[in-house]
This record gives structure tokens, sequence and C-alpha cells, in this order.
């Protein structure tokens, strides 16, 4: 299981919302969805507004300061103003917690 980390517990998360965990000094956005959990960065690259404040349907994450959007799943921009994909990690769950590989 090399290179899987405790992120938050399952039970912490918002449903079919986003929920912010923090990994060390990385802030990251935790997306709870239909068919499963995603984790990318949260802060938008565009610019650095917290996704994690943004509105969230289904796979698509829309930024709260310029409504910018990205897919959770692959981190493609699906709405500008944004161009460029988002960092995402590979997530899952597992005992309960959901488990990022960084
Ligand atoms: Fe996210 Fe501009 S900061 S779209």
């Amino acid at each position: 299981d090399a290179g899987w980390q405790d992120l938050i517990a399952v039970d912490a998360l918002e449903q079919g919302w986003v929920t912010e965990a923090n990994l060390g000094p990385r802030r990251l956005a935790v997306y709870d969805t239909p068919t499963g959990v995603h984790v990318s960065l949260a802060l938008c690259n565009h610019g650095g507004a917290s996704l994690c404040d943004g509105y969230f349907d289904g796979h698509v994450i829309e930024c709260p300061l310029h409504q910018g959007a990205f897919d959770v799943r692959d981190g493609q921009p699906v709405s500008a103003p944004a161009t460029r994909p988002m960092k995402v990690f590979e997530a899952r769950v597992k005992n309960g917690m959901v488990q990022v590989r960084v």
C-alpha cells in the first residue's frame, strides 16, 4: 500500500458536496460524487480562490470567484476562465477513511 495516506473520515464528508481537508501543508478539496470520491488541490489555478467555497454539481466544481469550472474526475477545465487542468490525486476509500496517493 505504498504511498497511500489517510486524509479524512468518510463520515466527515458533506454528502454530495465538497469538503476541505489538509494533508500536511497541502489544502485539498474532497468531492463526494455518485461514482466515488475525488480529490484535488483546494485552490483554483486561475486566481487562487478556494474551490471548497464553490458550487458542486455532479462531477463539476465551479469556482466561487470567476465561475471557472473543472471536472473533478480528471481535473480538466470545462468552463472559462479556467483553461489549465487542476491537479487531482488518486483517491480511494478504505476502512472508513478517504485515502490519497500523493
Ligand atoms: Fe477560480 Fe478565477 S479564481 S476561476
